[in-house]
C-alpha cells in the first residue's frame, strides 16, 4: 500500500530541481584569497571584494582559460596566476600586464559574474531557468551561524540524492550504526510525517522491544526542504545539513551543529567533536552501503517501503512537484520567446 502511494513520486536526475543551492559556507570565503569549487557540474571561483560582497565567476580566465581560483586577490581585484590579467568585482578586466599599465583593455576580456546571495552564513547559487525565487529555502528554527554553532564541510564521493535519501532515514541508525551510535532501539513508534509549507516534518520515538535501564526511548525530530536542507534534533543537538551536488557522483556536505540547551562555549567545543564524529560515521559506515546500493538514486519506484520511510516518500513527492513546476516554467519561457519572435 505504502509503495503504491509513493511510486508516483519517483523521479530521477540529480540536478533537476530548480532553486537556490547552498554552495559554500560564508566562513570559507575570505578576502585574502579566492577559492575554487565545483558545484552542479560547474567549476566556480568565489572571492570576497573589499566591501565584503561575495563575487562568483566561472573558474576560467577569459584569456587562455587558466583556473582563476589558483590566482590571488590584488588591489581589490582577482588576478589570474598565468599572465596576470586582473578582474574587478563586477568582472571587468582592468589590466593586461603585457599590454602595459594604463593601456585600454580591449573588449571581450570581461568575466560574467554569477548572481549569488549570502544569507544565514551560506552562499547560495541559483540553479534553473527563469527568474530566481525571491527567498532562499529555509526551515524555521534552523540554526544561524555564530559562536555557539560549530560548522564543518567536506566533499563526499557519494551521489547527492543518495545522501538525501540517507538523511531522511533514521531507522538505519540502530542497525548500521549500532557500534558508533549505540543505545537506540529499532522500533519506530509515535511516528508522524507531514508536509507544511513545502517542508517535510517528521517525528518519532525510537524504542527497544524490551526496554531497560540503559535501553531508553530516543526521541527524534527532523525537517527537510528542497533542494537539500535538513534540520535534525537528536542527541542534544540541532544538526543542520546543507547539501549541493558537485557532479553526478559526489556531493558537498555542510553541517552546522548547535546545542539544544547548553552554553555557547560548551556547544561550540562539543559541536566540533560531534561534527568530526558525524563525518567519521558517514565515511566509515554509511558510505560503502550507499555506494553499493542498487537502482539509480532518486527513483523510489522499485523500492518496497514501509511506514518508517514516510519522510523520504513525502520529500520525493515534493521533489517531483518542484521538477514539474520547473519544467512548466521552462516551457512557459520557451513559449514566451516563440510568441515574441512571431510577434
Ligand atoms: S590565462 Fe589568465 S592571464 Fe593568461
Ligand atoms: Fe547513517
Amino acid at each position: 500500500m505504502m509503495n503504491e502511494q509513493i511510486s508516483d513520486a519517483s523521479v530521477t536526475g540529480a540536478q533537476d530541481v530548480p532553486g537556490w543551492y547552498p554552495i559554500a559556507a560564508s566562513g570559507g570565503v575570505v578576502k585574502r584569497k579566492p577559492i575554487g569549487i565545483k558545484r552542479l557540474g560547474q567549476a566556480l571561483v568565489l572571492w570576497r571584494a573589499d566591501d565584503g560582497r561575495v563575487v562568483c565567476v566561472p573558474d576560467r580566465c577569459s584569456h587562455r582559460a587558466a583556473a582563476l581560483s589558483a590566482g590571488k586577490i590584488r588591489d581589490g581585484c582577482l588576478e589570474c596566476p598565468y599572465h596576470g590579467l586582473r578582474f574587478d568585482a563586477s568582472g571587468r578586466c582592468v589590466l593586461i600586464p603585457a599590454n602595459g599599465v594604463g593601456a585600454a583593455v580591449p573588449q571581450g576580456f570581461d568575466l560574467h559574474p554569477i548572481n549569488v546571495r549570502e544569507e544565514h552564513g551560506i552562499i547560495w547559487y541559483w540553479y534553473g531557468e527563469g527568474e530566481p525565487a525571491r527567498e532562499v529555502p529555509w526551515i524555521p528554527g534552523a540554526s544561524e551561524p555564530g559562536f555557539g554553532a560549530a560548522e564543518y564541510w567536506y566533499d563526499a564521493a557519494v551521489p547527492y540524492l543518495r545522501i538525501v535519501e540517507n538523511l531522511a532515514d533514521f531507522h538505519h541508525f540502530p542497525i548500521l550504526h549500532k557500534t558508533m551510535i549505540p543505545g537506540i532501539g529499532t522500533r519506530m513508534d509515535e511516528m508522524d510525517a507531514h508536509v507544511e509549507n513545502k517542508i517535510v516534518v517528521f517525528s518519532a520515538t525510537m524504542r527497544y522491544e524490551k526496554p531497560g535501564a540503559l535501553r531508553r526511548d530516543a526521541k527524534i525530530k527532523a525537517s527537510f526542504t528542497l533542494p537539500a536542507i535538513a534540520l535534525i534534533e537528536f542527541g542534544g543537538f540541532y544538526v543542520n545539513y546543507f547539501l549541493c551536488p558537485i557532479d553526478d557522483h559526489s556531493c558537498w556536505v555542510f553541517g552546522r551543529y548547535r546545542g539544544v540547551k547548553m552554553p555557547d562555549l560548551i556547544a561550540h567545543a562539543v559541536g566540533k567533536l560531534a561534527a568530526r564524529y558525524d563525518r567519521a560515521i558517514f565515511m566509515l559506515q554509511d558510505r560503502h552501503v550507499l555506494l553499493a546500493q542498487g537502482d539509480a538514486p532518486g527513483d523510489l519506484s522499485h523500492f518496497k517501503l514501509y511506514p518508517a520511510d514516510r519522510a523520504l516518500a513525502l520529500l520525493w513527492g515534493l521533489r517531483k512537484q518542484a521538477i514539474l513546476e520547473g519544467r512548466r516554467s521552462g516551457t512557459e519561457l520557451q513559449n514566451d520567446a516563440a510568441a515574441a519572435a512571431a510577434g
